[in-house]
């Protein structure tokens, strides 16, 4: 089935709340990974670190899934880092969009790995795994990040080496890009580590954080409720054990209406 639209095409029969935006540019890492970036929206504002439903029209109806935003809220495009699953309802069309194809967006942004759910600290960690990375190839962007917190190290955990490009293309380019790249150079720590092949950082995050090879590597102490902040995003499996580890440190969870010391948002899939 071809559910493929051009964007000129599709913008007269827009479905009620979503935008039709019009892809710019397609980066494939993998059998199971992509990125793709598309226009902006000028009346449509995000805080970085949110997410949106994206979608296609299939079979006549738009289908949706949750996307976190990976670009930053200063950028003029949106970019979103994106797992294909071969018989996903909406990743199975997905994954074969090209510059110019349709894509729908709907109007409102949401999310909890925002800085307002966090209280002020020292050092923010951001935990990932697989397409996790997304919200922070976002908040690592965002000068606002630099400016509330002295250090922040990205972990990107995968099963395989070739899945981490994505995270280690993005963070060479933030630390070379002209806006953000002198804080990113002065405070940004990027930790990848693989599971299923041999690597210089190697294990599950949870098991580098449990037997302290995460803060030996890094060169800091262990974790500290006063002065260390999270940020964790991955499978339910993932959130859930790392979540345990914060908070036997001392650490509590944070929302929007209630910030704290770390917040938790599920990479989503489909
Ligand atoms: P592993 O290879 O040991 O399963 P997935 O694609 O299944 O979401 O996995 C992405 C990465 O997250 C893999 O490196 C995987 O390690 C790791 N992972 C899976 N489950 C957990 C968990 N409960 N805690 C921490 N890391 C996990």
């Amino acid at each position: 089935m071809n559910v493929l639209a051009k964007a000129a095409d599709l913008e007269a029969s827009a479905p009620a709340g979503a935008y039709v935006q019009e892809v710019t540019s397609v980066q494939h890492y993998t059998d199971n990974l992509f990125k793709f970036r598309m226009t902006r929206p000028e009346s449509f504002r995000f805080r970085s670190g949110e997410f949106v439903m994206i979608g296609l029209m299939i079979d006549g109806k738009p289908l949706y899934r949750a996307y976190s935003i990976a670009s930053p809220s200063w950028d003029e495009e949106l970019e979103f880092f994106s797992i294909k699953v071969p018989d996903g309802p909406l990743t199975q069309y997905l994954q074969q969009i090209k510059p110019g194809d349709a894509v729908l967006m709907k109007k409102k942004s949401t999310g909890t790995l925002v800085h307002d759910a966090l209280i002020p600290g020292k050092r923010v960690y951001m935990f990932s795994t697989g397409t996790g990375f997304a919200p922070f190839a976002s908040l690592i962007r965002d000068p606002e990040t630099y400016e509330k917190f002295d250090q922040v190290i990205v972990t990107h955990t995968c099963r395989e080496v070739s899945e981490l490009k994505y995270g280690l293309d993005l963070v060479e380019a933030t630390k070379n890009d002209p806006l953000i790249g002198e804080m990113a150079q002065a405070q940004l720590v990027h930790y990848a580590s693989v599971t299923r092949e041999d690597y210089p950082f190697k294990g599950r995050i949870t098991d580098l954080i449990a037997n302290g090879k995460l803060f030996d590597d890094l060169g800091v102490p262990r974790l500290d409720p006063a002065i260390d902040r999270g940020m964790i995003c991955g499978s339910m499996e993932m959130l859930k054990d790392t979540k345990d580890l914060l908070e036997k440190a001392g650490l509590t969870e944070g929302a929007n209406n209630k910030p704290a010391e770390f917040v938790v948002e599920r990479a989503f899939v489909g």
